[in-house]
């Protein structure tokens, strides 16, 4: 990596007076192409794309102000949370190579989230996006810069959660090396805004909430369990033919091609944890029911509309928008039963994070 932010650490001491406040918001995201699998200090074994969200976001304030030592004061809805305090004080000392001034500053953060906590929607890709952000921010008032890098912000999300790098670019985002996009690296994500088809800027992401469990395995354990499981090289050399067919049929608007993708892509981050040892079913019945259901639904209609899973049980129902009065009547008359207390998110592409 030739970037002079990882080779010269900004290391001039802070001004006795530097205080004050930062804000941003930052969006989750949906893989369509999945990272499960890692090598490295964070790196995937394979290249991933998503789309970004726009409803469900994190919103995140810094107050700093110069001390003798670091100092950090976390509040999630007003509420103190130790568990997620001592991620974030882990991360940022870890960080303060990079950032040394992170040693000179008593932090205040508050953070929420725009989605129920409970949902099982993944928080740590916009939330220590929304972080690595406002830290930026301060490197670049301690600096008298007046923007911050993306490439950089989405480097050091990477190091604070892997997916969370794919965050911050409108629309789509592609993380991980691969040929068909120049500038696509391993250690950060770039845009795929100027590589879509117009329709897939439209698309929409209803979110089913099949389950609000907490996960039954964290992702960390997920990817770990990669590094013994039989079908990996198979699965990372598919997952690289899919990213590469599935930046083409995203380029060329080729839906058919995208649904035949998407959907096989879930399948496989379930069938990979379904033969891991130990192995995980991460499906509920609801979640079978609904993908019946859709499948029904499609063949019926043609409407083009497919399904996606994360790490968990709800279902990610992806469709344009020329299509979405027609699919939330669907959703609404037939799915909303398998949902629990009847849930479902409807979220859309997105702008990425901006200051709020
Ligand atoms: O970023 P992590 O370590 O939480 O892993 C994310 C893994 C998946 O959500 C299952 C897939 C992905 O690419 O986002």
């Amino acid at each position: 990596m030739n970037e002079t932010w990882i080779k010269e650490a900004y290391q001039a001491g802070l001004p006795e007076d530097f205080h004050g406040g930062v804000k941003w918001q930052s969006p989750s995201n949906i893989a369509l192409v999945k990272y499960w699998g890692k090598k490295g200090v964070q790196l995937p074994q394979n290249p991933s794309v998503s789309f970004t969200l726009s409803q469900c976001r994190t919103e995140t304030a810094i107050f700093y102000e110069k001390s003798d030592r670091f100092g950090l004061h976390f509040r999630f809805d007003g509420r103190e949370q130790p568990a997620f305090q001592k991620k974030i004080s882990d991360f940022l000392l870890a960080q303060a190579a990079f950032f040394p001034f992170i040693q000179q500053l008593d932090f205040h953060i508050t953070s929420h989230n725009t989605f129920p906590h409970s949902s099982g929607i993944a928080s740590s890709a916009s939330s220590m996006s929304a972080l690595v952000l406002c830290l930026l921010d301060i490197e670049r008032m301690a600096k008298g810069e007046s923007e911050i890098d993306l490439k950089k912000a989405s480097y050091f999300s990477r190091l604070a959660s892997g997916s969370a790098c794919r965050s911050l670019f409108p629309k789509m985002a592609l993380w991980g090396a691969c040929k068909a996009v120049p500038g696509s690296s391993d250690e950060y994500a770039v845009s795929l805004q100027d590589r879509i088809a117009p329709v897939f800027q439209t698309y929409h992401d209803s979110i089913l909430l099949v389950s609000d469990a907490q996960k039954a395995v964290s992702s960390r354990a997920g990817h770990a369990l990669m590094e013994t499981n039989p079908y990996a090289s198979t699965r990372y050399a598919v997952a690289n033919d899919n990213t590469l067919a599935l930046l083409e049929a995203l380029r060329t608007g080729d839906l058919a091609a995208f649904m035949h993708i998407v959907e096989s892509e879930a399948m496989q981050l379930h069938a990979l944890m379904m033969c891991s040892d130990p192995s995980f079913v991460l499906m509920k019945p609801n979640t079978l029911k609904i993908i019946e259901a859709l499948k029904e639904f499609r063949s019926e209609t043609d409407i083009p509309v497919c399904f996606t899973l994360d790490a968990g049980p709800n279902v990610h129902l992806l469709y344009p928008d020329a299509d979405a009065e027609i699919v939330e009547r669907f959703i609404m008359d037939e799915l909303e039963r398998y949902c629990v207390g009847g849930q479902w998110i409807a979220d859309r592409v997105g702008e990425g994070a901006s200051r709020c």
